[in-house]
């Protein structure tokens, strides 16, 4: 039977609001364009998973609303199946308020609405998809003991868990022994691990805490990466950068998608960081990630070496 991936987190419709730089307390700010598409972290990695063309269900909740309806529709266009996610009655569908800066850079806030609805129970409802797995990827813009359960679902049905800790203040114990490649952005790090400032000791620091594959992604310096035989970093791929948001999410996408494939773990970095490149340099996030045979065409182009 064919492996599916899996995308646990969240799902937001996103307004986009380009500005040239964000508002300031005490002033008020005229926006000239704004633009709404699908997103959240759970969502936009599992459009990237079929774009690289690969079987993916998103578990996730939505509300009862025409954000609802425009999600599951463009979920379907994308080849997502949607079998995992959960419509509650009684919640609106969370959304994303981005502001990006001419430079690219963006500030996001989050409205979680029926995020917060995705329980346990949810997980325990979607073994059927966790018994078909090779990679479930976790993001935590939903409740914590959902993000756990998950992982723990995952690593009882032999799944590798990759996970982006988003919003995250603290990291439960459970979740280092649950974990196979933990993925934080250079804030992400600092914040779950405050008593070191260097990447290089954070990186070690999770490590050390249970996680076998630590990669902290840096933007335009790269990424780092600790496991047990190396430690080191990967330069960015240098394209012009137009909107920054999602750039983690296709790393994570590609990065799955390419060890699923077969490539080692350097390689399927190197291949990440163009398919995070190449979103960046695109505004939005979906509809701004790439396809497989465009990145492969870009790859042969460039640097062939990486294509097995
Ligand atoms: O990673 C980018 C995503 O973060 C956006 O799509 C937004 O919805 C937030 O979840």
């Amino acid at each position: 039977k064919e492996k599916i991936f899996i995308s646990v987190g969240s799902i937001h419709k996103d307004i986009t609001f380009n500005v040239s730089m964000l508002p300031q307390l005490g002033n008020t700010l005229k926006i000239h364009n704004s633009a709404t598409s699908i997103g959240g972290k759970g969502a936009n990695q599992a459009v990237g998973i079929a774009k690289l063309g690969h079987t993916v269900s998103l578990v996730g909740a939505i509300g009862n609303d025409f954000e609802a309806t425009f999600i599951l529709n463009t979920l379907e266009k994308e080849n997502v199946s949607t079998q995992g996610i959960y419509r509650n009655k009684n919640s609106r569908t969370g959304k994303a308020y981005i502001y990006t800066e001419s430079d690219g850079e963006s500030a996001i806030t989050i409205l979680p609405g029926a995020n917060d609805d995705l329980v346990s129970a949810d997980i325990e409802n979607s073994l059927y998809l966790f018994r078909n797995a090779c990679f479930c990827l976790i993001s935590s813009e939903i409740p914590l003991e959902t993000v756990i359960m998950a992982a723990e679902t995952a690593r009882r049905n032999n799944v590798t868990t990759i996970f982006k800790p988003s919003v995250l203040e603290e990291m439960p114990e459970d979740l280092y022994k649950t974990i196979d490649i933990m993925i934080p952005n250079k804030k992400e790090a600092s914040t779950l691990c405050p008593e070191y400032s260097s990447v290089e000791q954070q990186a070690e620091y999770f490590f050390n805490r249970g996680i076998p594959v630590v990669i902290i992604t840096l933007g335009h310096e790269g990424c780092y990466l600790k496991t047990r035989d190396t430690s080191r970093y990967f330069p960015a791929v240098n394209l012009a950068v137009v909107d920054t948001t999602g750039g983690a999410d296709a790393f994570i996408s590609a990065l799955a998608s390419y060890l699923f494939d077969g490539y080692t773990l350097e390689k399927s970095i190197q291949i990440a960081m163009i398919a995070a490149a190449f979103c960046v340099s695109r505004q939005g996030v979906s509809s701004a990630l790439i396809d497989k045979n465009s990145l492969e065409v870009y790859i042969a182009k460039t640097r062939p070496q990486l294509l097995m």
